[in-house]
């Protein structure tokens, strides 16, 4: 590769880490995490619970100051974590275009994007509702248009559909498909669902021991399908990495009902 097309390829990264380590105390949680994503691409992380997979996220977000290595992640980041985190005192509306003012957009103009963003997510007609009044999954959307509206380079999801029921999950999917077609973040998406992960990403990563020991391509074709040979390979290579027996988990993949429902492996992840 000449000089100039790795100069290229450098600036498409959206993100770079390189020997990311985070102790508390005498646990060392990440121990020298390597990792390269491109803008637009989107990518899983699967673990264990405490393997670290949030402490990681957190440190790409620059929300922990004790990490040490070098990250270098695009200036316009946007966090959605497992529960909403709507302030509770602030409309809909109001959630969704915090922050903007201050970012040089004026307050007519944060309020039109934050309807048209609220509206994306199927939330038109609830901008001056409190967030208590919505359900869960209606209160994740309005987190997401939060999220959106500063149109991140950088889409950080923690577990975002962690406490969904299932067929909520599966509307969520398709919308973060939607938008992610739409305006093409880098994402890194945590989770503990095997499916999820392959559903919805390019490239899955599994965090084992404080470092990456798994960095798989996702491998199938579109619409992605968990009957699809590739799906159901990549599946087992997956829980395999993450030491979870599908015959001992009661894991069974072919007795499911509807395509692109996801199997939540959640349970024999914990
Ligand atoms: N601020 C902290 N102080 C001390 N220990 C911490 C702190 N934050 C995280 N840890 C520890 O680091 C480990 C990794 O935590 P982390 O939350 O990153 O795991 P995780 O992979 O996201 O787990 P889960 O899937 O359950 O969300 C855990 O053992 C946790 O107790
Ligand atoms: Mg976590």
């Amino acid at each position: 590769m000449s000089a100039t097309s790795s100069a290229a390829v450098a600036v498409e990264l959206a993100v770079s880490a390189r020997q990311v380590r985070r102790t508390f105390g005498e646990r060392e949680v990440l121990r020298g995490i390597d990792l390269q994503f491109g803008r637009g691409e989107f990518v899983a992380l699967l673990g264990r619970s405490g393997s670290g997979k949030s402490t990681f996220l957190r440190a790409l977000a620059g929300l922990d100051g004790g990490v040490e290595g070098e990250i270098r992640v695009p200036k316009r980041r946007s966090v959605v974590f497992q529960d909403p985190r709507l302030l509770p005192w602030a409309s809909v509306l109001d959630n969704v275009v915090l922050g903007l003012s201050g970012r040089g957009v004026s307050g007519r103009s944060a309020n039109d994007k934050g309807r048209a963003m609220l509206a994306e997510v199927g939330l038109d007609g609830h901008e001056q509702d409190w967030p208590k009044t919505l359900s869960g999954g209606e209160a994740q959307r309005a987190a997401l248009a939060r999220a959106l509206v500063r149109s991140p380079q950088l889409l950080l999801l923690d577990e975002p559909f962690g406490a969904l029921d299932a067929l909520t999950r599966v509307r969520m999917h398709a919308l973060v498909q939607q938008l992610h077609a739409r305006y093409r973040p880098a994402v890194l998406l945590v989770t503990h669902d095997v499916d999820e992960a392959v559903l919805l990403a390019d490239r899955v990563l599994v965090l084992t021991d404080g470092v990456i020991s798994l960095d798989v391509t996702v491998d199938v074709s579109s619409p992605r399908l968990r009957s699809d040979p590739a799906f159901i390979a990549l599946r087992s290579q997956l829980l395999a990495e993450l030491g979870v027996d599908e015959s001992a988990e009661g894991h069974h993949p072919s007795t499911t009902t509807t395509e692109n429902t996801p199997i939540t492996t959640t349970g024999a992840l914990q």
